[in-house]
């Protein structure tokens, strides 16, 4: 064959090991379980098979996700970033998200959220001391009929100015989050920074991988959220700056046009408005 398809025989000879790798899983008992694997098992050996694989190729692959585990730790997950960069977390958002009437769009959650975020009042600044320029952020929350809603525990993160969360540094500093609720009318207000760029984690296989590709390892500027309420479908989400020149290469396919908002100028840096629409649970 010189058409780059293998011969007859050949081609038969791959599929007879597909079937037989598919039917080694027929009898898992979990229904959903025995679904997933058999899909990956097709999907997989397609990708193989597609590709014309080299036994060279298959060794790198696996050199790369062993060192990948490697350097994963508390404080760094290698694999989700693969995940991040491969465009597959922002899929799943996509698939188990689907949009609803007015609901505000998801994206991806990232690794730097802490639970047990420090309490902040409306009109608190949040920023702890990290350096940016201020921020001041105001909102609603609202339900997909537009009601208000009261007590919406809203969760912040972002990076500062040098590009880091507060958890990159090894001096236990917590800054640039907080958590706070709406007010009765469901509206919330807060200082914060003006967001700017930052790059993933990029010295490990995840970096060398889009360098072989030459692909930026930039965020666009963001401002995480993570908005829950009774009875209402749980946001995670970011606003993006306007204007922002990384918003069509973001290295994780993070936006959605319809979060980025305008960052108004002040005499003191920028004010950002973001109106939270909650689908709701289950929808
Ligand atoms: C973040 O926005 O914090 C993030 C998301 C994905 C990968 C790395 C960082
Ligand atoms: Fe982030």
């Amino acid at each position: 064959m010189d058409n780059g398809s293998p011969a007859e025989g050949q081609s038969a000879r791959e599929q007879e090991l597909l079937d037989r790798v598919v039917a080694s899983f027929d009898d898992t008992p979990d229904p959903r379980l025995r679904q997933l694997l058999q899909a990956l098992v097709r999907h997989l050996h397609d990708f193989v098979r597609e590709v014309r694989l080299t036994e060279e190729e298959w060794r790198q692959a696996i050199e790369f996700l062993t060192e990948a585990g490697r350097i994963t730790n508390d404080r760094r997950q290698e694999l989700v970033l693969l995940s991040d960069v491969l465009g597959a977390s922002m899929q799943t958002i996509t698939v188990n998200n689907p949009a609803y009437a007015e609901a505000t769009e998801a994206t991806v959650f990232g690794p730097f959220f802490v639970e047990g975020s420090p309490r902040a009042e409306l009109g608190d600044d949040i920023a702890g001391g990290a350096p940016g320029e201020p921020c001041l952020v105001e909102g609603s929350v609202t339900d997909t009929d537009g009601r208000a809603v009261p007590g919406a525990r809203i969760e912040v993160w972002q990076a500062d100015l040098e590009g880091c969360y507060d958890v990159q540094y090894d001096d236990g500093r917590v800054a640039a989050r907080a958590h706070l609720f709406s007010d009765d009318q469901g509206r919330f207000a807060f200082r914060a920074l003006t967001p700017t760029p930052y790059p993933i984690p990029h010295d490990g296989p995840v970096g060398r991988l889009l360098e072989a590709a030459g692909r930026s390892p930039m965020r666009a500027s963001h401002l995480h959220f993570m908005v829950s309420a009774d009875g209402l479908r749980t946001l995670v989400t970011h606003i993006f700056v306007k204007g922002d020149e990384l918003l069509d290469s973001d290295a994780v396919f993070g936006v959605r046009a319809s979060l980025v908002k305008e960052f108004e100028r002040t005499s003191e840096g920028s004010r950002v408005r973001f109106d939270v629409v909650l689908a709701p649970a289950g929808a």
